[in-house]
């Protein structure tokens, strides 16, 4: 497995690759590797002869401070899993090869970035989609594989893509679980026993919601309800947004569901004893198909 530091030697690789007539796949990650993140190197191995793993724990996507520095690293182990899992190379540039002194140059998606995630943390998209930018310029994939886990990331890296002329395609990959229903996350590894047992809530809330839709609920306060009662049989959960959203727009779904709809969450459960930090905000999601022939006349 090789490792490249710098773009310009990610840039000849890909280069010499693709005069060889191989099709590169590139999956980004902030290393701490997890299944979930292995689940997106199986499905860029599908599709392409190259597997490229970035790892780069990316500062400008960081609106906390202490939340950069309590990111964990565990680079051996990252490279351990890359190696197991077949990767082909992995990028592991130093920050200054990515942000090379002076002011930074951002690549920002207007009007989606400002909604659910984006509300709640400033400049957050503005940084994931500036690095995006910068190693799809550097590894040159045909593919790049991101996943549903991060749904709004994932419509921001399609629309900047397709509005940039990016010549690549944007893959998203189903969220891999824990057996009891939680999405894999490196922030998991932060909850307290308690803490991990009401996490259960985000995924049992999705469940909830799509059981409703397939027995016929179409009205979107009534579905947005049942989410938050859920969530809120949680004593230490908090909810930062829940939200019914058009799956490709991102905009508010109309009060009675016509087509697909994404259930987007985060929730923050909160430290055991109160004042001792915020603690952990976790992300879930899940897009609904109400059943067809069942949808409201137009
Ligand atoms: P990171 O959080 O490391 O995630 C890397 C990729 O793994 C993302 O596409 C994310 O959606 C996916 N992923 C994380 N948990 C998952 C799960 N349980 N199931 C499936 N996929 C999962 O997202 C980022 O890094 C960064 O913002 C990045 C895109 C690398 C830009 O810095």
């Amino acid at each position: 497995m090789r490792i490249v530091k710098t773009v310009r030697e990610l840039q000849a690789v890909a280069d010499a690759e693709r005069v060889a007539g191989l099709r590169i796949a590139l999956v980004p990650t902030l290393g701490a590797l997890h299944a979930g993140h292995l689940s997106l190197v199986d499905e860029a191995r599908r599709r392409a002869d190259r597997v490229w793993v970035s790892i780069f724990v990316n500062p400008t996507q960081f609106d906390d401070e202490r939340d950069l520095e309590a990111y964990p690293r565990t680079l051996a182990a990252d490279l351990a899993r890359c190696r197991e899992a077949g990767v082909d190379a992995v990028f592991l540039p130093p920050a200054e090869e990515m942000y090379p002194a002076g002011d930074p140059t951002w690549v920002e998606v207007a009007g989606l970035t400002q909604s659910l995630c984006g509300a709640a943390r400033p400049g957050h998209f503005r940084g994931v989609t500036t690095i995006v930018a910068k190693l799809l310029l550097a590894a040159k994939p045909h593919v790049a594989v991101f996943g549903e886990k991060d749904f709004q990331q994932l419509v921001v890296i399609r629309r900047m893509a397709r509005d940039l002329g990016f010549d690549v395609e944007i893959v998203g990959a189903p969220i891999v679980r824990e057996a009891d229903g939680i999405a894999l996350s490196s922030r998991n590894a932060r909850l307290d026993p308690e803490a991990r047992a009401q996490a259960r809530v985000l995924s049992r809330a999705l469940a909830a919601v799509e059981r409703a839709v397939a027995a016929d609920e179409r009205d979107t306060a009534r579905l947005l309800h049942l989410v938050r009662s859920e969530i809120e049989k949680a004593p230490r959960a908090e909810i930062d947004y829940a939200e019914l959203r058009d799956p490709e727009s991102l905009e508010p779904v109309p009060p009675r569901l016509s087509g697909p709809a994404l259930v987007a969450l985060a929730v923050w459960l909160r430290p055991a004893v109160r004042g001792s930090g915020p603690g952990v905000r976790l992300i879930d999601n899940r897009v609904l198909h109400p059943p067809n022939g069942q949808e409201d006349p137009p």
